[in-house]
């Protein structure tokens, strides 16, 4: 209530990416304080029955991630734990710092439940992260919870000096490998899928992703490793990939990335005349719901299908599940809805689970 219809309008006011790097500060401060943390645990919390669940050994306090390019330079760790969230995935992070796409990099699309979203890959830069992250472990919040799960997302940095092959490749390995070598981070994502960066989204064909994971299986990595797909993409395609991570060993797939069919919007008069980047919010959910049926349908229990697109409500969560996700990410959700979004989820999940 109170973000929804008193803060949500006031916020909406202003530039999205003001909005954004203002709540970060915010979340920041709340995370700093002990008194503050409770207090947030106390209204935005799930304080229902135990919903947590083990994927890949790893067990989440709710079922719930916030989906890579919120929290990208991992500051909110020890706010985002007191939303009734299980975990978050952070970044995509990449080997050198990275000011993103000019400005702007986020409109908001609100009539379509949507955000055109040209961030390109902005955040600090592996080392920088991995610094902030190591000294903010998070503790659980009870005895006997799990502790908030933070897995990190891998990109290429979004420069020219990525873009020949070898260079890409060498730079998602560098991320990788410092990531291991501090063993910061629960598990790893992979993104081949950033629609908005130089160079597209390269290693999003057969043969390029099998180069990129023939590299990365040089070092060693004791955590789950996945892959975060995109969605506009037939799905001989899309299985072709499929194979490929499977032929390689890795445990799993998020599903997806951005829409970048801009005939999708509900409200195409409310886009700008010129589009640039990727739909976030309605627009995925029809496209990521039906990968993730068709890889479980077609996979069955070989791989780990977080999903994620157009979540911004119990009903469409539920949809993810019941298409085959164990475990589902939400970020545009939370920009529309508020954080009351997430308490609102586990208790529509703990409440389905024991019907
Ligand atoms: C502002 C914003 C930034 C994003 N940045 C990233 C990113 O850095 N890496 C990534 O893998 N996905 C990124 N995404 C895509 C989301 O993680 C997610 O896959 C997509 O938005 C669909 O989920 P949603 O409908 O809940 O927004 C971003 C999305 C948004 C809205």
């Amino acid at each position: 209530m109170l973000y929804k219809h008193i803060l949500k309008p006031i916020l909406f006011m202003f530039d999205p990416e003001a909005v954004h790097d203002f709540f970060t500060s915010c979340g920041q401060w709340i995370g700093r304080h002990a008194v503050t943390r409770k207090f947030l645990g106390i209204v935005y919390g799930y304080h229902g029955s135990d919903i947590s669940k083990t994927v890949d050994g790893i067990t989440y306090r709710t079922p719930f991630l916030l989906s890579a390019g919120f929290d990208y330079n991992g500051q909110l760790t020890r706010t985002l734990e007191h939303i009734g969230l299980g975990g978050e995935e952070v970044g995509s992070v990449t080997a050198r710092p990275c000011a993103g796409n000019p400005a702007p990099r986020l409109t908001r699309l609100p009539k379509s439940k949507s955000l055109l979203v040209n961030k390109g890959l902005k955040n600090e830069g592996v080392d920088a992260i991995i610094k902030r992250l190591k000294q903010a472990r998070t503790i659980s919040i009870k005895e006997n919870q799990p502790p908030f799960i933070v897995g990190i997302s891998i990109a290429r940095t979004n420069d020219e000096q990525s873009v020949p092959i070898e260079a890409g490749i060498a730079d998602y390995l560098y991320s990788f490998k410092r990531l291991n070598e501090e063993n910061v981070g629960d598990y790893y994502t992979v993104n081949i899928s950033c629609p908005n960066s130089f160079g597209g989204e390269a290693f999003a064909t057969p043969e390029l992703l099998t180069r990129l994971l023939t590299a990365l299986k040089s070092i060693p990595c004791t955590k789950p490793i996945y892959i975060k797909m995109p969605i506009n993409v037939l799905w001989e395609r899309f299985e072709a990939l499929l194979k490929i991570i499977d032929a390689h060993g890795l445990q799993g797939v998020v599903i997806g990335n951005l829409n970048k069919d801009y005939d999708s919007l509900d409200v195409p008069s409310e886009a700008p005349a010129v589009f640039k980047g990727g739909l976030s919010g309605k627009p995925c959910t029809h496209l990521s719901t039906d990968l993730i049926y068709k890889t479980r349908e077609v996979y069955g229990k070989r791989f780990t299908i977080i999903g994620v697109g157009g979540v911004m409500s119990p009903e469409t969560m539920q949809e993810k599940f019941d298409a085959g996700a164990d475990l589902v990410q939400v970020i545009t959700g939370l920009i529309f809805e508020g954080p009351g979004l997430i308490k609102n989820l586990g208790k529509a999940y703990a409440q389905n689970r024991s019907n």
